[in-house]
C-alpha cells in the first residue's frame, strides 16, 4: 500500500460526494485481445504482439514507469548485474524478458526492472460471489498510477497451446506475470497487493532466495495447477517475494478463497461460506480482519452494493456495476475484469479511463 497516500486522506470530502451522485455511466473499451503461442521458443512469442504497438512509444514507457517506480539506488546496483539476475529467474519468464528486451531495443537490466516495478505497486479491489445457483464470479478492478501509458498497453492475453487456449490473462505489454487470469473450466485468479515499506529491499533479498514474483506465481498456477483446490494450495504455500492477497474463484459452488499471503506461506484463508451468508468476499489491500482506514475505504461501499444487488441477481453485468461504484472505480483503476471459470469465454476486460464526472 501506499502509506503515504492514505496518510494524507485529502480527497476524503470529494469521494463521499462523489459516491453520493452514483456511477454516471463512462465510457468503457475492450482492450486488444492476443494470443501468444506456448508452443514457440519463451524468447519469440510475444514477437507478434509487439507488431501492433509503436516501439518508440513503448520504450518510453518503459523509461517513464522505471524513472517514477523504482527508486534510484536500487535502479544503479541492478542495471550491471542483470546478466546475472537473469540466472535466477525460471522459465519461460526469462525467456520471454530476454526476447521482448531484444525486439524492443531495451537493456535486459531494464526489462526486468519493468517487471518488478509494476510488481511493487499494484492497488485494487477484488470480488467473489457465488448466484443463489451455486455459479461462481470473480471481478476485479486494477488501479495503478500512470493510468495514461497504462490503459494503452493493457492487453487480453490468450495463451495458446496445441491450438487450444492453455489459460487466459489480463496484463501490460512487456509484463510476463499476470494479476489476473483463468484457466478454463478449473479456476480464476486475482492478486491485490498486500504491505508497504521496504518493498525493494525484501523483494530482491527473497527473489535472490529464489523466491517467485507474485505475479509469476499466479501465472505458474494457471499453467500448472488441475484444480480449484490445487490452485488454492499452490497459491497459499509456494514461497514469494512480497506480501499479496491472492483471490480465487472455482467452477463448483462454495469454490471462492481469499488467500492472505505472507512471503513464505499463508497468513490466512478466507473461504466463501453461502450457507452461512456469506455469498461474496470483498479484498482491497488490507486485511480482512482488520477496519480499512476512512480515506481508502473501498470495500464498505463495494459491500453495499453487493448486499443491494442481491445473491439472487449477481452476473457477469451486476457484477461489473458493483466494479463501477466510486470509490471502488477511482481516477486509478485502469482495467474492470469479470470472468467465471465455468463460463470461460465470457472472460471480459474494460479498459477505465476514468472521467470524473462532477
Ligand atoms: C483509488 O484507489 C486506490 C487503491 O486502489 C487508492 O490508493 C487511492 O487512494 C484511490 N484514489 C482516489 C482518488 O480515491
Ligand atoms: C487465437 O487462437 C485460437 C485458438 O487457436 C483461435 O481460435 C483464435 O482465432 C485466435 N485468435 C486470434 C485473435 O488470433
Ligand atoms: C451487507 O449485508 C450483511 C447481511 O445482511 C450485513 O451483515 C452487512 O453489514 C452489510 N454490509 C454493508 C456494508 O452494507
Ligand atoms: C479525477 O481526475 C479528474 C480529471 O483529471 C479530476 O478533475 C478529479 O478531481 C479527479 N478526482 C479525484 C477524486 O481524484
Amino acid at each position: 500500500m501506499r502509506r503515504g497516500a492514505v496518510r494524507g486522506c485529502p480527497l476524503r470530502g470529494l469521494l463521499l460526494a462523489a459516491a453520493l451522485c452514483g456511477a454516471a455511466a463512462r465510457p468503457a473499451a475492450a482492450p486488444l485481445l492476443c494470443n501468444v503461442s506456448l508452443d514457440s521458443p519463451a524468447e519469440e512469442r510475444w514477437l507478434p504482439v509487439l507488431r501492433h504497438f509503436d516501439p518508440a512509444f513503448l520504450r518510453a514507457a518503459v523509461a517513464r514507469v522505471i524513472d517514477e517506480t523504482v527508486p534510484k539506488w536500487f535502479h544503479d546496483v541492478i542495471r550491471p548485474i542483470a546478466a546475472e539476475l537473469e540466472s535466477f529467474m525460471p522459465q519461460p519468464f526469462a525467456g520471454e524478458i530476454r526476447g521482448l528486451c531484444e525486439a524492443l531495443g531495451v537493456s535486459l537490466g531494464d526489462g526486468v526492472l519493468l517487471n518488478f516495478a509494476y510488481e511493487s505497486t499494484a492497488f485494487c479491489t477484488s470480488i467473489i460471489a457465488q448466484d443463489d445457483k451455486g455459479n461462481i464470479y470473480h471481478g476485479r478492478n486494477l488501479d495503478y498510477d500512470f493510468v495514461d501509458i497504462l490503459s494503452k498497453i493493457t492487453i487480453d492475453v490468450q495463451f495458446i497451446k496445441s491450438g487450444q487456449i492453455a489459460y487466459r490473462g489480463t496484463t501490460f505489454l512487456g509484463y510476463v506475470g499476470l494479476w489476473t487470469g483463468q484457466s478454463p473450466h478449473k479456476f480464476t485468479i486475482s492478486g491485490d497487493e498486500r504491505e508497504g515499506g521496504s518493498w525493494w529491499e525484501n523483494a530482491i533479498a527473497a527473489f535472490l532466495n529464489r523466491n517467485y514474483p507474485v505475479s509469476w506465481l499466479i501465472r505458474d498456477t494457471l499453467s500448472r495447477a488441475e484444480d480449484f483446490q490445487s490452485a488454492v494450495l499452490r497459491l497459499a504455500d509456494i514461497p514469494i517475494i512480497a506480501e499479496v492477497y491472492y483471490i480465487v474463484g472455482g467452477v463448483s459452488p462454495k469454490e471462492g478463497m481469499v488467500i492472505t499471503r505472507n512471503r513464505r506461506g499463508p497468513a490466512d484463508l478466507w473461504p466463501l461460506d453461502p450457507l452461512g451468508g456469506a455469498w461474496f468476499r470483498v479484498e482491497t489491500n488490507y486485511d480482512h480482519w482488520t477496519t480499512p482506514p476512512p480515506c481508502d475505504d473501498r470495500r464498505t461501499p463495494a459491500m453495499k452494493a453487493l448486499n443491494a444487488t442481491g445473491q439472487q441477481n449477481i452476473n457477469f453485468d451486476t457484477l461489473f456495476q458493483v466494479l463501477s461504484v466510486k470509490p471502488v472505480l477511482n481516477n486509478s483503476t485502469v482495467y474492470t475484469t469479470v470472468m467465471s471459470a465455468a463460463f470461460p469465454e465470457k472472460y471480459q476486460t474494460w479498459i477505465r479511463t476514468m472521467k470524473w464526472s462532477k
